[in-house]
């Protein structure tokens, strides 16, 4: 089958022509039946005339989302026929001949419509059925460019994309990870990445300089509308740079893929505003202030840099913990309180090289200068309360590599589910993620997560305790 695409059908005015696709919409006015067909390119107007009678009789029988094959001659509509509002509402697709190709039970919801008014569960049992509707196809697509985008620079600007370890060496850096069980080793597990955070200052060490990678990261922590269980960073590190190389790239390229991609967008202030993150508690009470003139705007873009992070905080549960991750360096200002403290909760203001980027109230991206010397990871460490035992077990490999000429380094790992969902408008990252799960972290579709058989347990030397 020579198939043509519902977008290329202009060059084709005249002729006979094979398209393939869903039928989007009928509309049967008994000698002429209508058809809109949509493909992965677009939609099409197409017409059953009386005279192609198989296709005629073919046509009355089609219902929404069966899968169709057509041959048809693309005309050109008369003048008073145009509508100019749609994609090819200059043309119409005579059928010459019309087959099935699968039928389709009625979708559980109407997917010509915009599917964001219907119950989220089941939409994400039907995710396949959601993912056609016009809306979340764009967002997809879209999603696609920007990650496209990001790369390119990235590799325009000398970076170069590792792959990391999805199976690592557990070391909770923050939220809680998912662990995964061991065969081998019966009782022992890896567990996976919350970031490469680790893997991408080892790149560093490792020499090569700029590094970047489209990471997907995993955290088991309570679900927002910001938040998922799984989600994309694009995570980067350099070598050799300061904290202003790593604002001043980033802000260039923000603004290089909004000016290029979304060019009806405007940003509230540019270059983007500073402030530290002492000011923003002071001034607004948050760390990620909104700073839109006008937040019925759906064009406006306020970003904002926070600088200058504290290096510890007590944690919800009230422990002591590093505010960003233990890996970031301190302020030069600040060293000599942080050289001569004993605990870390001492010392809740010394300041640490950790920036955060701030897009319409949500934070889009963390990132600092790290440390690169092993006496002051460890003074981090013992700041933390972590006994030199613990710190070998958990952080041993950090601290040896440390031994061998680390260079100074920095980086930033921007969320892209968060990038996307405030360029595309959407008030959760669910609606940029072609296969999320619930807020409870689930997916309806498959069922996960889901029960393990007995032999697999066995084979992993897994007990299940039974609920009481
Ligand atoms: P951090 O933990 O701040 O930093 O994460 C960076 C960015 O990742 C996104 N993000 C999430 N997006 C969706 N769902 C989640 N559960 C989620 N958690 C985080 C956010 C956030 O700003 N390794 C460091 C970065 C560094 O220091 O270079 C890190 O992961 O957009």
């Amino acid at each position: 089958m020579q198939r043509t695409y519902i977008k290329d059908l202009h060059n084709y005015i005249g002729k006979e022509v094979t398209i393939a696709g869903w039928v989007h919409v009928r509309r049967d006015h008994g000698k002429l039946v209508f058809i809109d067909l949509r493909d992965a390119s677009g939609i099409v107007q197409m017409v059953a005339l009386p005279n192609h009678e198989e296709a005629h009789a073919v046509a009355g029988t089609v219902r929404s989302e069966w899968v169709v094959e057509v041959k048809g001659i693309v005309n050109a509509r008369p003048e008073k026929m145009v509508n100019t509002d749609e994609q090819n509402g200059d043309i119409e697709i005579e059928m010459t001949g019309l087959s099935v190709l699968n039928e389709s039970e009625t979708p559980p919801f109407d997917i010509t419509e915009d599917t964001s008014g219907i119950d989220e569960e089941v939409r994400l049992k039907y995710r396949y059925l959601d993912l056609r509707s016009e809306r979340l196809q764009k967002n997809i697509r879209v999603r696609d460019k920007v990650m496209t985008f990001f790369r390119d620079y990235m590799h325009k600007n000398d970076f170069v994309e590792i792959e990391t370890p999805m199976l690592m060496k557990g070391t909770p850096e923050g939220s809680r990870e998912y662990v995964v069980p061991s065969r081998l080793e019966k009782g022992k597990c890896y567990a996976l990445p919350q970031s490469p955070q680790q893997y991408k200052q080892l790149a560093m060490v490792a020499g090569f300089e700029k590094y970047f990678q489209m990471a997907r990261c995993m955290r088991d922590e309570d679900l927002r509308g910001d938040r998922q269980p799984e989600f994309t960073q694009l995570d980067y590190e350099m070598s050799f740079v300061s904290q202003e190389d790593i604002l001043q790239y980033t802000e260039a390229m923000f603004i290089e893929l909004v000016e290029t991609l979304f060019p009806e967008k405007h940003f509230t202030e540019k270059p983007f505003p500073r402030i530290t993150y002492k000011e923003a508690m002071e001034k607004y009470g948050s760390d990620k202030p909104d700073l839109r003139k006008d937040k019925n705007d759906s064009n406006e873009l306020a970003f904002l840099w926070i600088v200058d992070f504290p290096m510890f905080e007590i944690n919800e549960e009230g422990k002591l913990a590093a505010a960003h991750h233990p890996f970031c360096s301190v302020k030069d200002e600040d060293e000599e309180r942080f050289m001569a403290a004993k605990s870390g909760a001492d010392i809740l203001d010394v300041r640490a090289n950790a920036y955060d980027l701030v897009l319409n109230g949500y934070e889009l991206s963390s990132g600092s200068i790290r440390i690169h010397k092993k006496e002051m990871q460890e003074k981090v460490f013992d700041l933390l309360g972590i006994s030199k035992e613990e710190q070998e077990a958990r952080f041993g490999h950090m601290l040896e590599a440390f031994k061998y000429g680390t260079p100074p380094h920095g980086g930033f790992a921007p969320g892209i589910d968060r990038v996307v969902m405030l360029l595309m408008g959407e008030p959760n990252i669910r609606e940029v993620i072609a296969f999320p799960k619930t807020r409870e972290a689930k997916e309806p579709m498959t069922g996960s997560p889901t029960q393990v058989n007995q032999e697999t347990l066995d084979e992993l030397g897994i007990t299940i305790k039974k609920e009481k």
